[in-house]
């Protein structure tokens, strides 16, 4: 698979885009603050000794202390497997369930503790406190109905298009009980884009709710289900089932008819399976727990596959000792469980570890800024984590809020985007109250937990920065030409992994040859060998490393754009313009934004003949949403007589971002077309 040819191909692609302009709007570099000592005296890791058991030269041995923190069936007999590069294998012959780790092993000393705290949207609705007993009994039941009404087993795929509630959870946890591999599509994202997720996993069953509250409105949800399943006929795929939830037991919510033989309400057949229970089925370390679907440089999404034991070893100890996560904390993950970070830091981390997780249903400003500091006070929320965009927002809606409540962290996260240190500062004066520890986690699906963060009760902090690699990950940067820029270099360059970790996923689901090209082809040593030691992960961010060895995060080097947190591919967008008669060309381009960090800016070209206008406009803006969700609703399609070309004809994005930056484009007679550029300009205006 990786040979010598696609080595020098992708070389060329992907050339370090990192301009001076970028590194010039950076942030200077700001100074540390240490962790309280009321927190370093609970911390669960305070020993510095750490650094050292985790140095490179005792790889991979360290990583038997993470999965030590689970419950086997069977001991693994080899830590890492390297014989197929870079197809890692973890935990070779060790048997484990997940869901058994994190529901079963609990019910002995937490079985009334709660474990999920489910936190409608509309605030006169009652939260529900899921203990870990009712998980156990919900999550059997559940699990039942999978097996024995929808014939599903370990290996099959299943696509859930769940929004935030305790059922989302529980039905994962009901998958992964069966060995059943789970495929949660982001609510927020159509019906189409469910469909090409269902059919590229070819999932049987799809798991949807009928509507949920989002910014005050009880949306309809299951009418994305009846386009998931029409859209994935159209590809010659069939959904034979679709098991709906109700957001009000007992109630149907939505406006849309079941249809007879295919949709399935969950509460009405759930009643058959009440009091069943079923032994968890013990498997493989390495067979799949889940796929995440994620956006990269092609126009279709990536199935990214995550393996049960090293997935859940890495998320247990991650949520242990970075998130300092113990039994008896409240932990709140205000991202949704519909991305990454849900899965590694909602449900899997710290359910493993009994702690109680809050899953809240809506958006953090309804009804008002307020509204993340109301539920933090009263669920005594100690533990919080949320990305930039959100603090970003909150901060602009309710800068004076927090003080208004009576909450207390001890720590803090962020993770998902670079956070601005002024953007820091407030989270942690304001938010944190100058006592919550923070920690700038980056990491990215592929990933399954954190790489780059301090450990909050050894290192300072320091805004802007993600810090170090977590223990036992070792970073480097690497040039365009595969020269390391040492710390302190003042250079930037392509963020990698020198050495392979157990939450790294396994492959991209039915595309091993792109899982290869596209993460470690560009600087693999020595494409025949055997030796993780010449296989560098590639993570795609451009990244300096400053003298003290913190690495700051510049940002996507590829066609990734990251919009309030969430992962969008250029490619993708455009493919969407694409499927309207009227487009000829399109490109996407990201656009600097004060509160959602980047958003992006829609430019197409006309078949011959056409007339731009407002209609056409609108209908472009409307199949990027079909095809992938409001997420992704471009800020403005701008309609263009042609796109800026070199000579080869390749569309100049630079110029078109340059253009929608309100930045100078630069020097544009090497174009084929220069005087386009002004056309565009007007366009745009
Ligand atoms: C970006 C989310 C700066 C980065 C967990 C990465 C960050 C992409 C940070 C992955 C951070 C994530 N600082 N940038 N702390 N965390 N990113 O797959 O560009 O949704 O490649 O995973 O988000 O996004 P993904």
């Amino acid at each position: 698979m990786a040979n010598n040819k696609p080595l020098r191909r992708s070389r060329k692609q992907q050339s370090v885009d990192i301009s001076e302009a970028q590194i010039a709007v950076h942030w200077r570099e700001e100074g540390y603050f240490s962790p309280r000592a009321q927190f370093i005296a609970q911390a669960n890791l305070t020993n510095k000794g750490v650094l050292k058991r985790f140095s490179l030269d005792k790889f991979p041995g360290y990583y038997e202390e993470f999965a030590d923190l689970l419950d086997w069936y069977k001991r693994w007999k080899k830590t890492l497997d390297t014989s197929n590069p870079p197809f890692w294998r973890w935990f070779v012959g060790g048997e484990i369930n997940a869901c058994y780790n994190c529901v079963d092993r609990h019910l002995a000393k937490h079985k009334n503790k709660t474990a999920i705290h489910f936190v409608p949207e509309t605030e006169h609705e009652a939260i529900q406190h899921v203990t870990y007993q009712e998980l156990y009994v919900r999550v059997n039941e559940f699990a039942a109905l999978l097996r024995d009404f929808c014939g599903l087993k370990a290996g099959d795929r299943v696509t859930l298009h769940m929004p935030m509630v305790a059922e989302l959870p529980i039905a994962m946890l009901a998958c992964a009980r069966l060995g059943v591999i789970h495929s949660q599509v982001f609510s927020g994202f159509s019906g189409k884009a469910c469909a090409d997720r269902a059919v590229d996993s070819e999932s049987r069953v799809l798991i949807t709710m009928d509507a949920y509250y989002r910014a005050g409105s009880l949306l309809d949800h299951k009418e994305k289900a009846d386009i998931a399943v029409a859209e994935a006929a159209k590809d010659g795929h069939k959904v034979d089932k679709v098991l709906i939830w109700q957001r009000y037991p007992g109630k149907y919510s939505s406006p849309t008819q079941l249809v007879a033989g295919r949709d399935f309400i969950v509460n009405d057949v759930l009643k058959q399976y009440r009091g069943k229970r079923l032994e968890p089925v013990r498997l493989p370390a390495e067979a799949p727990l889940f796929l995440m679907y994620t956006s990269g440089t092609t126009g279709r999404p990536k199935g990214c596959q995550h393996s049960i034991g090293g997935y859940l070893a890495y998320v247990t100890w991650t949520s242990k000792f970075i998130q300092d996560i113990h039994p008896e904390d409240v932990y709140w993950c205000m991202a949704d469980i519909g991305w990454i970070t849900g899965h590694s830091y909602i449900v899997y981390g710290p359910l493993a570890l009994a702690a109680s997780s809050v899953v809240y249903e809506g958006v953090p400003t309804h009804p008002d800024a307020g509204r993340p500091w109301r539920i933090a006070e009263d669920l005594d929320v100690n533990i919080f984590h949320t990305s930039p965009t959100a603090i970003r927002a909150l901060r602009r809606a309710g800068p004076e809020e927090p003080a208004k409540y009576n909450h207390h962290f001890k720590h803090m996260t962020t993770v998902g985007e670079p956070i601005e240190p002024e953007v820091w500062k407030w989270y942690y004066k304001v938010v944190g109250k100058s006592k919550a520890v923070i920690v700038d986690t980056w990491w990215q699906t592929e990933n399954g937990g954190f790489l780059c963060s301090t450990v909050p009760g050894i290192h300072k902090m320091k805004p802007g920065s993600a810090g170090p690699g977590i223990p036992g990950i070792h970073p480097v940067i690497y040039d365009d030409e595969g020269n390391e820029l040492p710390a302190g270099s003042g250079k930037a360059g392509n963020i990698c992994i020198r050495n392979p970790w157990p939450g790294g996923f396994q492959t991209i689901w039915k595309d091993p040859a792109r899982f290869v090209t596209q993460y470690y082809s560009r600087y693999c040593k020595n494409p025949k060998s055997k030796n993780w030691r010449d296989w560098p992960y590639m993570a795609g961010d451009g990244a300096v490393q400053a003298a003290d060895g913190y690495y700051r995060i510049l940002g996507r080097i590829d066609d990734v754009i990251n919009v309030a947190g969430h992962r969008l591919g250029t490619k993708e967008i455009e493919s969407a313009a694409l499927t309207v008669a009227e487009v000829a060309e399109a490109a996407v381009v990201p656009v600097a934004d004060p509160i959602k960090g980047k958003v992006p800016d829609l430019y197409v070209s006309l078949k011959p003949g056409l007339q731009a206008s407002k209609a056409l406009a609108d209908k472009v803006s409307g199949a990027v949403v079909f095809q992938i969700g409001p997420i992704a609703r471009p800020r403005t399609v701008v309609i263009v007589p042609d796109m800026p070309k070199t000579r080869s004809g390749k569309i100049m994005r630079r110029v078109l971002a340059a253009i929608s930056n309100h930045q100078d484009p630069g020097d544009v007679s090497t174009l084929a077309n220069p005087e386009v550029v002004e056309k565009i300009k007007e366009a745009a205006k």
